[in-house]
């Protein structure tokens, strides 16, 4: 069982800065710059979350690394290099790709996330577990991050890199992400060590919808108070940014985020004719077991008027079937 070491972690703040400089300052870095601009990253933005490139070679971590004096078989126990199928020998992980730094609560460069330029598969190929890199109890930027959310009292959660740097160009600084995979436990404690008030803001599409639920569950056992920023179909954050901008984001995603209850109950509608009588029944009855769910009265009675409203159906007649849920669920 290999340990972590300052060795593992320096071979990753020495290759990020390279990275960084190939991306930047030469020829071969050249189409994934233009790529990041192209996309809506700043010269600024691309420089404070330190992405980078690097090369289409079997072997330039190999040599970069070499040359530095480090120890190849602890290389390859931090998933920056991979061993040959026959023999001793080593070959660099990431080529051709653009390198998204990954960070410890501490700072510490601790993985990579490669995004292909372009289309292909994967589109990010990611640091495996590693010693230094414990996945479910990392956050991408939390670290940069903890201040502002500290002082804003409010985390922004976001399923992807380009999502959070999107999110913080837009001055939205309390931004991190879960890296695609569904946010663990142990993250959400991290979370609420921190913060209550958590806002996710996943992709506006079907898996996103899912990861919601998912992880709102998990961050409200761990102590959270959720709430959801409604996108629209088909756009992730940083699309929905680079199309309508910082302000429109702020004022229709942000500002304007769901109370979990309101996103769920805006879901159920999903794919529901509500001018047919049959569906609509069907949603208002789904609706009530949503409600009944909740603990509060207030809340109850909050989410009952509203509905009370959208249909013209008595509070009462609503009321009574709320209560009908009980009745049969005790049965
Ligand atoms: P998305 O597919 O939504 O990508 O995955 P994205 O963040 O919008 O990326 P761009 O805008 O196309 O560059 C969300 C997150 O899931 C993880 C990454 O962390 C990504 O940011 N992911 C996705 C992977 O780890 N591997 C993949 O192949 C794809
Ligand atoms: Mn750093
Ligand atoms: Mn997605
Ligand atoms: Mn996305
Ligand atoms: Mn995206």
């Amino acid at each position: 069982e290999q340990q972590p070491s300052n060795r593992m972690i320096e071979a990753h703040e020495l290759l990020k800065k390279f990275y960084h400089h190939l991306l930047v300052n030469t020829k071969e870095g050249q189409e994934a710059y233009d790529y990041l601009l192209q996309r809506g990253f700043t010269e600024e933005f691309i420089k404070r979350f330190e992405i980078g490139y690097t090369i289409n070679s079997w072997d330039f971590a190999v040599k970069f690394l070499t040359k530095r004096g480090f120890n190849l078989e602890e290389m390859e126990k931090c998933g920056l290099l991979i061993k040959k199928d026959d023999g001793n020998e080593y070959f660099d992980r990431f080529r051709n790709r653009i390198m998204f730094p990954i960070h410890d609560l501490q700072g510490r460069t601790i993985a990579f996330s490669g995004r292909i330029l372009g289309e292909g598969q994967p589109k990010y190929l990611n640091s495996p577990e590693t010693p230094i890199f414990l996945k479910s109890k990392t956050i991408y930027n939390f670290h940069a991050a903890k201040k502002a959310i500290r002082k804003q009292e409010q985390v922004l959660l976001f399923e992807g890199y380009a999502d959070v740097i999107a999110a913080v160009g837009a001055e939205c600084e309390n931004s991190v992400a879960t890296m695609g995979t569904s946010l663990t436990v142990e993250q959400a404690k991290i979370i609420r060590r921190n913060v209550e008030s958590v806002i996710i803001c996943y992709d506006g599409d079907g898996a996103g919808i899912e990861a919601t639920v998912k992880a709102a569950s998990i961050l409200q056992e761990a102590g959270c108070h959720v709430q959801v920023a409604p996108l629209p179909d088909g756009y992730d954050p940083d699309q929905y940014i680079q199309e309508f901008g910082a302000l429109k984001f702020r004022q229709s995603v942000i500002e304007n985020s769901l109370t979990y209850t309101s996103f769920k109950l805006r879901y159920l509608k999903r794919g529901k004719d509500l001018q047919n009588e049959a569906e609509r029944m069907h949603y208002i009855d789904s609706a009530l077991k949503e409600v009944n769910t909740l603990t509060k009265a207030v809340e109850k009675e909050h989410y009952l008027r509203q509905l009370s409203d959208e249909f013209s159906i008595s509070l009462s007649a609503l009321k009574e079937q709320e209560l009908q849920i009980n009745k049969v669920q005790k049965q």
